[in-house]
């Protein structure tokens, strides 16, 4: 019997819809395609699908730039297709999160170009606009990407905002008309049948009032949980304590129209303020995407400390959520080698801890990182970084060019992979490793990471031990042989889950009551489990019940 609710044991499947599936021929992914596979996300055994935005947009980057919430842009579809897209999740028993891009439009959103026409514009508040000091910026507030994030506009002889790239100009949340406006986007939505939300950087969705100057630090590259960077630490422009209301107020809003809605932000910072949006009474946002996995190492005591980390950070009823990546970075397969044993151990982790693992497309198969320049860069960010020499970019551990990881989904291994007729002409070019990386052939290859992810997904879904149990560590294996040992806990009954990130082979003494082998990775499952022999980079999911 399932206790918890649905979003705290689900498991998410993100689809960048550009990249999907092209149904139509002309080179893009689009929402009749995403309709084509479920029922391949659905046998794989994912619960849930968040989908980047494909809303009206002029795509300066690709869809993170709205110009209207209420439409649909053409190449992918229209509000039918969305319609019948959320029908179709449903009608399998999956969920489906939209991603809602609060904190900024498009330069060509009809709001923002009403704001910018004259002082005195009705809409001139909806965003933030300044006045400089002489020439300069109106304070030193710095985009999440570099540079200062005030952009002059001499129609009206002042400054806007831009959180990130100049194209994106911030909404003014201390405008009640500004957030009344984008809660109706969200009850549109919902009232359509969505379960949630994805919330793209939420974190920086208010900035002071008072136009503070952050205060200056020596570090120039941004902190891994971004409270500082660019000389600067972003006291006044990130995690302002007004975010915090208004995920409560989303909150709100969400519970309004379906009780069971999922908010997912987008926050960077402080383990203390991460917590704060996820309210002290679960009346926050309910999860927000955790990094740590980001940059990871292939060794036990990397893991062990995450799991630490987020077992005591996110004790219940917090969520954590375990990511390796996403279209904003360096995909896993690159990060990791590639090899396919690493790829397996890390989805035997990710698939058994507490918490909601969320999958990027492709990942699943092992998808690597399409190599480009970022001198002909798609990607707004690749471009306008791509003065920057490659060989310092690879040095100092940049992604700076994301279309790296954002070419077309690997489907088979005729031309262009399946994701568009051979005679079309895909967004970006198809991986060239596309005829032995492939949904088709790993599909048909027992032993492939595919299937792997396959057979935990299908474990996890029966298994309520592992859907909803508590986790504990094991100090048998300290992570100094390598081993990692945890076991999940739910009323009289534990599996145990042993995991070898040694290049060696180890021996485990198992002397918990979980002998009864119910999944191996890189490992015959007939073993004496009392003491196991580990190849290296294996691992084994042990249950008690019989
Ligand atoms: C974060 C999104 O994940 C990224 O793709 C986008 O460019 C920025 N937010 C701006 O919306």
């Amino acid at each position: 019997m399932v206790n918890k609710p649905w979003w705290q044991t689900t498991t998410i499947y993100q689809v960048y819809p550009r990249s999907f599936k092209d149904s139509n021929n002309d080179g893009i992914g689009d929402i009749r395609g995403i309709i084509s596979k479920l029922d391949y996300i659905k046998d794989l055994g994912f619960e849930t699908i968040w989908i980047s935005p494909f809303f009206s947009s002029p795509q300066a980057d690709w869809g993170y730039d709205v110009s209207d919430y209420y439409g649909i842009t053409p190449e992918y579809g229209d509000r039918t297709d969305v319609e019948e897209l959320i029908r179709a999740v449903h009608q399998r028993g999956m969920r489906i999160l939209f991603d809602l891009v609060m904190n900024h439009t498009s330069i060509e959103h009809p709001w923002f170009q009403e704001s910018r026409n004259s002082r005195d514009n009705p809409k001139r508040d909806w965003y933030i606009w300044r006045s400089g000091r002489g020439n300069r910026p109106p304070n030193n507030w710095m985009a999440i990407p570099g540079g200062s994030g005030w952009h002059y506009d001499k129609r009206t002889d002042q400054w806007y905002y831009a959180s990130f790239l100049p194209f994106q100009p911030d909404l003014n949340y201390y405008n009640s008309e500004v957030k009344s406006a984008m809660f109706d986007v969200a009850r549109y939505w919902l009232n359509k049948g969505v379960d949630g939300f994805r919330l793209d950087i939420f974190h920086s969705i208010f900035k002071d009032n008072q136009f503070r100057n952050n205060p200056s630090t020596f570090r120039y590259l941004p902190t891994d949980d971004l409270s500082s960077g660019w000389f600067q630490k972003w006291d006044y422009n990130l995690n302002r304590p007004e975010a915090i209301v208004l995920a409560k107020e989303l909150r709100e809003i969400v519970d309004d129209s379906n009780p069971e809605g999922l908010l997912i932000g987008e926050v960077y910072g402080s383990d203390e303020k991460i917590k704060s949006y996820l309210g002290d009474r679960n009346d926050g946002l309910n999860m927000v995407f955790l990094w740590k996995l980001d940059k990871l190492e292939i060794c036990a005591r990397f893991f062990r400390n995450v799991l630490l980390e987020y077992e005591a950070q996110y004790p219940l009823p917090y969520t954590p959520v375990f990511v390796y990546g996403n279209h904003d970075l360096r995909r896993l397969f690159s990060k990791i080698g590639p090899d396919v044993r690493f790829a397996k151990i890390l989805a035997l982790y990710q698939f058994t801890v507490r918490g909601v693992p969320v999958t990027y497309y492709g990942e699943e198969i092992g998808m690597l990182d399409g190599n480009f320049s970022a001198r002909n860069a798609r990607d707004p960010m690749g471009a306008r970084f791509s003065w920057i020499p490659d060989i310092l970019v690879n040095k100092l551990g940049f992604y700076i060019n994301r279309d790296g990881c954002r070419t077309p989904m690997q489907w088979d291994n005729t031309d262009n992979a399946g994701f568009c007729s051979a005679d079309a002409q895909p967004w970006l070019p198809v991986h060239q490793d596309y005829e032995s990386i492939n949904v088709k052939s790993e599909l048909a290859c027992p032993d492939s990471i595919l299937n792997v992810y396959k057979g935990l997904l299908h474990l996890r879904r029966e298994n309520t031990v592992l859907r909803e149990g508590t986790l504990d560590i094991l100090d048998e294996a300290d992570g100094s042989h390598n081993l990692l040992a945890y076991r999940r806990n739910y009323k009289h009954e534990s599996v145990l889950v042993v995991i070898n990130f040694s290049d060696r082979a180890r021996e485990f003494k198992n002397v918990t009551k979980c002998k009864r082998v119910l999944f191996t990775v890189g490992m015959d499952k007939q073993g004496n489990p009392e003491e196991f022999d580990f190849p290296p980079y294996s691992g084994v999911i042990l249950g008690d019940s019989w």
